[in-house]
Formats: C-alpha cells, structure tokens, sequence
C-alpha cells in the first residue's frame, strides 16, 4: 500500500486548519485516473482557501492545491495511459476534491487534460490556473474582435499570476500592453515581460468616475474588480473587449450602461473553473503555441512542499510577484 504525503486542510472550532498528513491511495477522492504529481501551484485562491481568509472549500477536510501537473500511475479510462503527462485543474480540484498538494491525485478522467507539446509539467504550472485563465480571457477578447490594430490593452494587478502571464502573452501576441499596478518598484519587472508602459494605481483619480471618459483601451485585463474596473469600463474605446476576472480589491462593480449601448463594449466574464473541456484543451494547446509566454522563467518562483505554508502570506497582502509553482515530486 503506498503511503504518500499531503497538505490537508480541516476545519477545526469553526476555522481552516492546514498540516501535513500521511496518506494512502484509497483514502483520496474517486476518480478514473491516478496522477503521480509533480507540480502544483499557488493561485490567490489557494491562500484564501488554505489559511481560511475565504471560504473556498465546500468539503472537510480537502487536500489543497487547485492545481497539479505530473504522470498518470494509473488510469482505468482508455484515454490515459501510465507514463503520459498531464494537468488537472479547476473543476472541484482543491475545494471538494483532493488536490494538487499530494504527492498523488485521483481525479475524474473528464478533468484531465493531455500535456500539449510544448510544455512540461513544470511549465505548466508556471501557468497553472492564472495562466489557463489568461489565456481564456485573451482567446475570449479576440471572439469579440480585439486585434492589435485596435489599440492598447490595459491588465491590472499586473504583477500578480493572471496579470504576468496576460502581460507577457499579450505582447507576445504583438498587442500593445500597459501595465497598471500599485508596486511602482516592479516597473522594470513589468516592461521585461512585455510591458510597453507602466502606470501606478496610485496615479488614478477614481474618485469622480464619468460614465463615459477618454477612449482608451481596445482590451482590458480586470484582476481587481471595484474602483478600477468602473474607470476601465468607463475609457473603453469603441467596439473593445473587457474581460472580468478577479475580485482581488473588490467584488463591486459600480458603472453604468453607457459604455455598453454608446460604444458596443462588450463585457466578457471569464469563469476558468468551469470551462468546458474542448474549451479548455484549445486554451492550453494555445498556451504551448501561438500563445505561449516568452517570460516563464522571469515570473516564476520554486517552492520546496515543505515550504509550502510559508508563501500564503505574501499572496494575500497583495505581496507576491508572478506565479509561484510548488515542487511536489517533480
Ligand atoms: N475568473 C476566474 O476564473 C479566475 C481565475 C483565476 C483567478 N481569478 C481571480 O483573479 C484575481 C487575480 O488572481 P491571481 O492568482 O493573479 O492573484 P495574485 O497572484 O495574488 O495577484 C493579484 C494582484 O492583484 C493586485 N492586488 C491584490 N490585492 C489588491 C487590492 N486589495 N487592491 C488592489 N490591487 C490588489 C496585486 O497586483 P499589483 O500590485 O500589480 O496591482 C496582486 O499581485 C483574484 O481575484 C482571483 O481570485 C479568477
């Protein structure tokens, strides 16, 4: 029987409790495939969802980890075989059923997605999650017409996993990308992974928002929600594409109907956790292609599973840089 370790998040008096346990295969969630794991990552959720600051998780206890990369041990689905190499996440992954942060996964074989060409375990979980969804939001943005010629394109909470990668895909994709961020230290860090220009958050006036203001963006990246997003629905050039993502500052989004009815913007939610599989397959065959960053090296960070714990805090202050990728046993 192999026993193997993992990250296990219980509720304890109310609260998340996170700690190392040891485990066996046939105490993990069902499933058709059995993954050997060799990366996971750490997307904002995985915080939220490890140290108790937002209630991800729907199950108790569950190992953490939305994320996984690795090789199929086992697989009773003609699909997979042992030995192939392959990425899970989303669906239920790290919230209701067993994660990534296990050195072993069993997971529904509709959840698995073949490791396109072009990437290895570990690139793919340098994007992980806020890659895939980048990558969903900029194949979103072109359905609705965005192409270079339009004009730039604004990613907000751009340091953070979702921005870096939107940055760097963006650029590589021959779009013109600003970058606004509140770290005015990380300027650099931003034009070397694509970045045309730079502006600070803190040189916005959010405080009188017109319904409608400047033209501006052909394309918008939206990690933060609140304030910044109102601005940016409000400077939506005509015909132009914002994706709504995240709710990094906020889940509040106070516009009015204007930028939608005067100027044909179409707003574009972006839900990664249930994309459809062919969906999803397409994105990370992009992801490994026309779309693939040019910058991994420069946005990730490599954690030890032991370390794991240590990396929350950075994440949820709004600290961290990029994508931080979690060694499990790869
Ligand atoms: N819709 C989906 O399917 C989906 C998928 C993945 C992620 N998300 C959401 O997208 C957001 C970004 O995820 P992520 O993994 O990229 O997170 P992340 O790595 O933690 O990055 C978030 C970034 O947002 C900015 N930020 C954080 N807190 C802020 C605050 N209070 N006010 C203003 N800016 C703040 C910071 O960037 P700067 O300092 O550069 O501004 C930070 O680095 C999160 O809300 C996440 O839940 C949604």
């Amino acid at each position: 029987m192999t026993t193997f370790r993992a990250y296990r998040i219980f509720e304890e008096d109310g609260k998340a409790a996170s700690r190392f346990v040891d485990m066996q295969l046939d105490e993990l969630d069902p499933g058709e495939v059995v993954i050997k794991v060799a990366y996971s990552s750490v997307n904002f959720k995985d915080a939220l969802a490890a140290t108790g600051a937002g209630k991800i998780i729907r199950r108790f206890p569950c190992n953490g980890g939305i994320d996984l990369s690795g090789t199929v041990e086992k697989s009773s689905d003609p699909r997979f075989k042992s030995g192939d190499a392959v990425i899970a996440t989303s669906y239920d992954i790290g919230v209701s059923h067993d994660g990534g942060y296990a050195e072993y996964c069993r997971v529904p074989a509709n959840w698995v997605v073949p490791m396109p060409a072009g990437l290895d375990t570990y690139s793919a979980m340098v994007l992980g999650t806020a890659g895939f969804t980048a990558g969903l939001a900029v194949a979103r943005m072109e359905h609705e017409g965005l192409e270079p010629a339009k004009g730039p394109v604004i990613v907000d909470g751009a340091t953070g996993g979702v921005g870096s990668v939107a940055v760097d895909i963006l650029a590589g994709a021959g779009y013109n990308v600003v970058a606004l961020t509140g770290k005015a230290a990380e300027t650099d860090y931003l034009k070397k992974i694509g970045a045309a220009e730079v502006m600070l958050r803190s040189e916005l006036d959010l405080a009188k928002i017109r319904p409608l203001g400047k033209e501006t963006w052909a394309g918008a990246v939206d990690n933060l929600g609140g304030d910044v997003l109102s601005w940016i629905a409000s400077t939506m050039k005509t015909g132009g594409a914002l994706a709504s993502i995240g709710l990094a500052a906020s889940h509040e989004f106070k516009t009015t109907v204007m930028p939608f009815i005067l100027r044909g913007v179409s707003l574009v939610g972006i839900d990664s956790v249930n994309a459809a599989m062919e969906v999803r397959e397409n994105v990370w065959k992009r992801l490994a292609s026309d779309l693939k960053p040019r910058h991994l090296d420069d946005m990730a960070t490599t954690v030890s599973f032991d370390d794991l714990a240590s990396v929350f805090g950075n994440i949820l202050e709004a600290k961290a840089k990029g994508r931080t990728v979690v060694k499990i046993g790869g």
